[in-house]
């Protein structure tokens, strides 16, 4: 079989950021682009013989041409054989999963999260390692060093794989396995979670709703929730995996699922709803006319994992990141287990888990997960809710109102100002920094700031030190303000403040929280000064 160096230059902007390189699919159907940053991610790898490769994405316009393109390539570059999904699907944490069960040479996961699809979107590739989760900055860094400066790619003459037919297809001396992208990933939940007890909690009538916003959990949520626990075909929508999403925005958040979140607030509302990103790794929970912030989620799913059949025997630890809300903290002090607090990004969770530190993780930004792969998992989240409810019998805000008497209600939001010109964000942040020495102390309202700094982490793992990773008031109440700018954000900057009250009066839990934070969100005007220095009066998002 023909092997093909395809002398080519190297593009000049394959910086990969955590999450992988992400660009317009525009520019990744530019000639040798894909296959210059794939023959990179090869070049940094030791391929040793029989090596095997998991491949998948989550149906995104562009999706079964980039497959096609890097099967070719890995032939060419020595794997024995590519595992890859039906149709060019596995989800971002079934994907996970099945590089660890098959113990497969990493993989290559295609995928913009959740970003908009479709020839004028986005389209995203990354390289997870083989312990299931996304490569470190060392290994991002050589892919990208490599990227500089290739001069050619390997491909071999091989016939477009039938990507639809499930079964072994044999070359000489390459093979390309097509398998259910479904099964593996609903057998882990099935292994995890007590089945028996979610489908008599269907089968007496609870009512959800699962929006798969045309994205790629929608056959996860077929086999899951209809096969294997019964509920009725409606308990779905959205669940038919779309190349543009239905031209929508697969983000599972107030916003962007706004169809979802309108059943939930209208007469019709199931007892549950929930929602998952673009490619499965996001959730957002919702009861009847009932929000659960991320934060409280984790803190919830913590507190309650000893009722889950995986976590029977307790968690090794927890970890959120920065700017998640400190309700989980609560928790571990009760069980007396570590808390982790690491900067934003999934990757930091790895080396801990990796390390046996901690069982659940998450972010408040709609990620959520734990060691059972190496990345954020929207649909175990889910199961993790259903599971709870299904051996509490109780409501979803039931569930976190008696949360909130038992531990305080860390009230929380995150405003959003996107599109900002870089420079006066930056001058945002600069002069937040300049009071670093002049805010300790000061009071506002009833607030005291302890604290005022730069949030650093030194990875107790590795040892590596992240520094500048936001910038935090801390008051002496636990109540929390902090600024972040966006590292994910395509146009201009977007600057990120997390507002945090604690308030352990069960009285004032009813509150919304925009009313419960208002003295938090005048004190982030004050000492930011976002308004005069960007002429922004209101945010971009609110969540
Ligand atoms: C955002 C989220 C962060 C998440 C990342 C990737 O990053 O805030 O929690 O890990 O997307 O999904 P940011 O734009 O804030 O840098
Ligand atoms: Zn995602």
């Amino acid at each position: 079989m023909l092997v093909s160096l395809v002398n080519t230059s190297p593009f000049s902007d394959q910086k990969p950021g955590t999450s992988g390189l992400r660009k317009k699919v525009k520019i990744f159907q530019q000639a040798h682009y894909l296959e210059n940053f794939v023959q990179s991610i090869f070049n940094t790898l030791d391929i040793p013989k029989g090596a095997v490769l998991t491949l998948g994405g989550d149906g995104r316009y562009f999706n079964t041409q980039a497959i096609q393109i890097i099967i070719k390539m890995a032939a060419a570059n020595g794997f024995a054989k590519v595992l890859v999904g039906q149709g060019g699907i596995l989800s971002t944490p079934a994907a996970s999963h099945v590089i660890r069960k098959y113990q497969t040479l990493g993989g290559v996961i295609l995928s913009a999260s959740h970003n908009p699809g479709g020839p004028d979107e986005d389209f995203g590739i990354k390289y997870n390692t083989p312990n299931g989760g996304p490569a470190p900055e060392k290994i991002t860094e050589a892919i990208f060093a490599t990227s500089k400066i290739i001069q050619q790619y390997k491909l071999q003459d091989l016939p477009d794989i039938d990507l639809n037919t499930i079964g072994l297809v044999q070359f000489d001396g390459f093979a390309v396995e097509v398998i259910d992208p479904v099964r593996d990933y609903a057998d882990l939940m099935e292994s995890m979670f007590d089945f028996v007890a979610i489908r008599h909690l269907f089968a007496g009538g609870f009512s959800i709703k699962f929006d798969g916003m045309h994205a790629v959990t929608g056959p996860y949520a077929k086999e899951l929730f209809l096969n294997r626990l019964g509920a009725p075909e409606h308990s779905l929508m959205n669940c038919v995996v779309s190349e543009t999403f239905g031209g929508g925005h697969p983000d599972p958040n107030l916003t962007y699922a706004e169809e979802l979140v309108k059943i939930v607030y209208g007469a019709q509302a199931p007892d549950f709803a929930a929602a998952s990103d673009g490619d499965g790794d996001r959730n957002m929970i919702l009861g009847k006319g009932f929000f659960v912030t991320p934060s409280d989620s984790l803190a919830i799913i913590a507190a309650n994992a000893h009722l889950i059949p995986a976590y029977g025997s307790g968690l090794s630890g927890v970890a959120r990141s920065m700017p998640t809300s400190g309700a989980v903290d609560r928790v571990a002090t009760k069980m007396q287990i570590p808390c982790f607090e690491t900067p934003t990004g999934w990757k930091f969770f790895g080396n801990l888990m990796d390390a046996n530190k901690v069982t659940l993780c998450g972010e408040e930004s709609f990620g959520t997960g734990s060691n059972h792969v190496r990345e954020k998992d929207g649909l175990w989240a889910v199961l993790c809710w259903l599971n709870i409810i299904a051996v509490k019998k109780q409501s979803v805000e039931a569930i976190v109102k008696a949360h909130w008497a038992e531990y305080g209600r860390n009230v929380y939001s995150r405003h959003d100002y996107e599109g900002i010109p870089t420079e006066q964000a930056n001058a945002v942040m600069a002069h937040l920094k300049s009071q670093f020495s002049t805010l300790p102390n000061q009071v506002f309202g009833r607030y005291q700031v302890a604290q005022c700094d730069d949030f650093s982490y030194e990875d107790p793992v590795d040892g590596s030190l992240s520094t500048g990773q936001g910038i935090r008031l801390l008051f002496k109440c636990g109540s929390r303000i902090v600024f972040r700018l966006s590292g994910t954000g395509t146009e201009g900057a977007t600057i990120r403040i997390y507002l945090e009250a604690y308030e352990p009066d069960t009285e004032q839990h009813h509150l919304d929280a925009q009313v419960a934070l208002a003295e938090m969100i005048k004190i982030a005007a004050q000492v930011s000064l976002l308004v005069e220095k960007t002429g922004r009066t209101t945010p971009t998002v609110i969540t």
